[in-house]
């Protein structure tokens, strides 16, 4: 009977993390999606602890001193957990989910080993659940390890280009194709051991060899391989729930990553290889003068503008400056003017991260535009304003010999005129200078982007001037 009860809540949950991310793939829909993986996780914790107490029971095994611990534990990883998402910055999301993803890794791994160890006979599938399972994860964890320190600076974001590091990658998966075979025969720790170096090594190569501009998919593929290791340690330990919120997560990073490559245009096979970021990197030369405005002179601009579109970026979310942007849309609507925003698929450090802050700033959803449906737009658009955009909006990505090359942009320079807020004339995220900056129908108009907004709203004439 109560394992009836369970398994049917395990059931439940499945379909809450499936209802939640239905949810999730629409702005309207995003909070409710929350509340049903929130419901589907809350059901899986109380469902899997009946499970661990009913196992006791019925095996009369109630060892009291090791449910302590493992409520300790848990308490303490909720404390945690929640200190940590209370405190991070929006712009600090994709180290943290990084993060995480290593420690869905680890556990991968130490449930391999133990399930190795405690195993008194095992069979073919089983000893290949433990195989796979601290292979996914250990390239997990120093994968995700790996793309933690590039996002937040510890590690140089440029790609380690090893001489025939493709060759090795490939000599590295036969070496473990090969120790699987001797584990699975053997069932011996030591090619479990030498493969879990191996994997290691490869998870730490791969994502080392991607360069910066690169790392959202880096980190929604990290994404994916963590939930095929959850899936694995729920195979392990024959636990339902692990294996459809794995499977769950694995499927839809995988989606992720593939419709991400495409709106990049990457090969999604060669993000698998960690064949990324391997284009010749050209030194860009001078590139001429650039012009200053001063927030008269961008007012002015705006005054006489009939249309507007707003390509924001990372810069807005530094500075949280969406409030005041969306105070100077509703000026410039009020004077009668078209204003649009132009959102690319990797704007800021995390999907969505532009939609997320515009909808704080109640930016209403029918004005915001993705690149693709906005991209024709920009020629009949009398004033762009770029605010903390950078590698977005580089037309280098047209020209090969770029680390961009070949990555959509938003043709912001198609406009009559292009207003570009940031704080100094250096490289975006991918480290690219941006010749954007210097075309004649360009101006830069410089300071923190918040301060610059708010300081453009004052100069904004009381009625319009057109
Ligand atoms: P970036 O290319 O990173 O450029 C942001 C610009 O904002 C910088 O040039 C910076 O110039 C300016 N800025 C920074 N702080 C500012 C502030 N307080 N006020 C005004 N300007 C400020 O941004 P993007 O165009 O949004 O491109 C995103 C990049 O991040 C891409 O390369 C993308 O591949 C990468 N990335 C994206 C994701 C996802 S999933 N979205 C995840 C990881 C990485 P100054 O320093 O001169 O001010």
């Amino acid at each position: 009977m109560l394992q009836n009860f369970i398994d049917a809540t395990f059931i439940f949950s499945g379909i809450m993390f499936i209802l939640a991310l239905a949810g999730l793939s629409k702005h309207e829909t995003a909070k409710k999606g929350n509340a049903f993986g929130i419901l589907g996780m809350i059901f899986a914790v109380v469902a899997t602890n009946f499970a661990i107490a009913y196992t006791d029971i019925v095996e009369s095994n109630i060892q009291l001193g090791s449910a302590a611990a493992l409520y300790v534990a848990m308490a303490i990883g909720a404390m945690i957990g929640i200190w940590k998402a209370r405190k991070v910055e929006m712009t600090g999301m994709p180290e943290l989910i990084a993060l995480l993803h290593s420690f869905v890794g680890a556990a991968a791994v130490l449930v391999g080993y133990n399930v190795h160890l405690l195993a008194e006979h095992t069979d073919l599938l089983h000893a290949l659940e433990v195989y796979l399972g601290v292979l996914i994860g250990a390239v997990t964890f120093t994968g995700s390890l790996v793309a933690w320190g590039k996002l937040n600076g510890k590690m140089n974001s440029k790609p380690l280009t090893l001489p025939g590091r493709h060759w090795l990658n490939l000599a590295t998966v036969v070496v473990m194709v090969v120790l699987g075979f001797w584990y699975c025969m053997s069932g011996s720790i030591i090619p479990l051991a030498i493969m879990t170096v191996l994997s290691l090594w490869l998870g730490f190569h791969l994502v080392a060899a991607i360069g910066g501009a690169d790392m959202p998919v880096v980190i929604s593929m990290l994404n994916s391989y963590s939930g095929w290791a959850a899936a694995a340690s729920g195979f392990m330990l024959d636990m339902t729930v692990l294996i459809i919120t794995g499977a769950l997560v694995g499927a839809s990073g995988a989606i992720l990553s593939y419709i991400m490559c495409r709106a990049m245009n990457r090969s999604f096979v060669s993000v698998i290889l960690g064949g990324f970021g391997d284009a010749p990197v050209a030194e860009s030369g001078e590139m001429g003068e650039y012009r200053e405005a001063s927030a008269e002179e961008v007012a002015q601009m705006l005054a006489d503008a009939s249309k507007v579109i707003i390509a924001p970026g990372y810069g807005m979310a530094v500075a949280q400056a969406q409030y005041p942007v969306a105070e100077l849309t509703q000026r410039l609507e009020a004077q009668g003017t078209t204003v649009h925003f132009a959102i690319h698929p990797v704007a800021g450090r995390l999907p969505g991260h532009m939609n997320v802050l515009l909808a704080e700033a109640k930016v209403p959803y029918d004005i915001v535009f993705e690149m693709d449906e906005i991209n024709d737009d920009f020629a009949d658009a009398d004033v762009v304003l770029v605010i903390g955009a950078n590698d977005t909006v580089n037309p280098a990505a047209n020209e090969p010999g770029s680390p961009i090359s070949g990555m959509p942009v938003l043709r912001v320079w198609e406009a009559k005129h292009v207003v570009v807020f940031k704080r100094s004339m250096s490289a975006g995220y991918a480290g690219v200078q941006n010749p954007l900056f210097f075309l004649d129908n360009s101006v830069m108009y410089f300071g923190d982007a918040k301060a610059s907004v708010n300081n453009l709203v004052a100069a904004l004439p009381a009625s319009a001037t057109r």
